[in-house]
C-alpha cells in the first residue's frame, strides 16, 4: 500500500493510474476502522478498482467539539488493517492539505430539505462539514467510484445530493450493507468508547429497529415508536428520534405506508456516547 499525505503527489499517482487504465474507488473514512470500513474494500476489490481509502478525522462535521475531540483515532492499526484488507493507496492528509489557507474558504453546498430533519436538525452544521469536505476529497481523489456505508443513511443520500450538485466523473455510488456485531449492534467507531454496561445495552437500538420492521404489516407506528422510546428510555438511553421515512427521499412519515418504500431511522445517546441505526424495511 502507498501512503500519502499531500495533495499533489496523490493526484500525480492517480492520474497515472487512470493513463493506464485503471479505475479507481474511492472509501473516505475518519479511521477507527473497523469491519464495516473493510466490507467497502472487499466490495471495491470485487469491482476490480484501484482501492484508495482517505483517513481524515475533518473537524467542520463536528458540531460538538467534545466529540471531536474525543473521536478515536488509532492511525497505526488503521494502516495494518489496510494493508491486510489490500487496500492499493492511503491519503492521510494534514488539514492545510485538505482546507489550504483555513476552512472558512472551503466550498459549501445546501442540502435544502435533508439538512432540516433527523441528523441535519440534531446536528447543526454536520451535513455542511461533510459536504465541504467529501467534496474536497473528490476533487482530489476524482475516483470513478465511491463506496459508502448505509449505516449513515442520511449522509448517503446528502453525499448523492452533493455530486449532482458537484458534477463530478463519479459514474456510481456504491451503498454498502451495515455490518452488525453478531447481536446485531452496527458497527461503528464511536462503539470503541463504550463501556462494557453500555455496550450491553446498545443493542438496544438494533431490537428497536427490528420491532418496528416486522410490525409494519398489524401495527401503528406511533404505538411501536413510542414503545421503543421507553424502552430504549428505561434502557438509560437519551433518546434524539425514532422515525420513519420513505426510503427514497427521507420524507418523514406518522403511520406506515404500506405503498412506499420505507425506513426506519433512530438516534440515541447512552452516557456521551451518541448511536446511530437505521433498517429498510423489507
Ligand atoms: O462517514 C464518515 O466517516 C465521514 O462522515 C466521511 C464521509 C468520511 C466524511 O468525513
Amino acid at each position: 500500500m502507498v501512503i500519502f499525505k499531500n495533495v499533489k503527489d496523490i493526484q500525480e499517482y492517480i492520474s497515472g493510474k487512470k493513463v493506464a487504465g485503471v479505475r479507481p474507488g474511492f472509501i473516505p473514512t475518519m479511521g477507527a476502522l473497523h469491519a464495516g470500513h473493510l466490507s467497502l474494500i472487499a466490495k471495491a476489490r470485487e469491482d476490480g478498482m484501484l482501492i484508495i481509502c482517505s483517513i481524515f478525522v475533518n473537524p467542520t462535521q463536528f458540531n460538538d467539539k467534545k466529540d471531536f475531540e474525543q473521536y478515536p483515532i488509532s492511525v497505526e492499526e488503521d494502516i495494518e488493517l489496510l494493508v491486510k484488507a489490500g487496500c492499493d493507496v492511503l491519503f492521510l492528509p494534514s488539514q492545510e492539505e485538505v482546507y489550504p489557507g483555513g476552512q472558512q474558504k472551503a466550498a459549501t453546498y445546501d442540502f435544502g430539505y435533508l439538512d432540516t430533519i433527523l441528523e441535519g436538525a440534531k446536528r447543526p452544521g454536520h451535513f455542511k462539514g461533510v459536504g465541504q469536505v467529501v467534496a474536497r476529497l473528490l476533487e482530489i481523489v476524482q475516483p470513478e467510484r465511491l463506496y459508502l456505508g448505509q449505516k449513515d443513511y442520511q449522509q448517503c443520500m446528502v453525499i448523492n445530493k452533493l455530486i449532482s450538485k458537484m458534477g463530478t466523473d463519479i459514474t456510481s455510488v456504491v451503498i454498502c450493507p451495515t455490518m452488525r456485531e453478531p447481536d446485531g449492534l452496527a458497527l461503528s467507531s464511536r462503539n470503541r468508547r463504550l463501556t462494557e454496561s453500555q455496550r450491553a445495552v446498545a443493542v438496544t437500538i438494533y431490537q428497536c429497529l427490528v420491532s418496528i420492521e416486522s410490525k409494519q404489516k398489524m401495527g401503528s407506528f406511533a404505538l411501536v415508536k413510542k414503545e421503543c422510546e421507553e424502552l430504549l428510555a428505561a434502557k438509560g438511553f437519551d433518546v434524539e428520534y425514532v422515525a420513519l421515512a420513505n426510503a427514497r427521499d427521507l420524507t418523514l412519515l406518522n403511520t406506515y405506508e404500506p405503498g412506499y418504500p420505507m425506513v426506519t431511522l433512530i438516534a440515541a445517546r447512552i452516557g456521551e456516547i451518541r448511536l446511530i441505526d437505521n433498517m429498510v424495511l423489507g
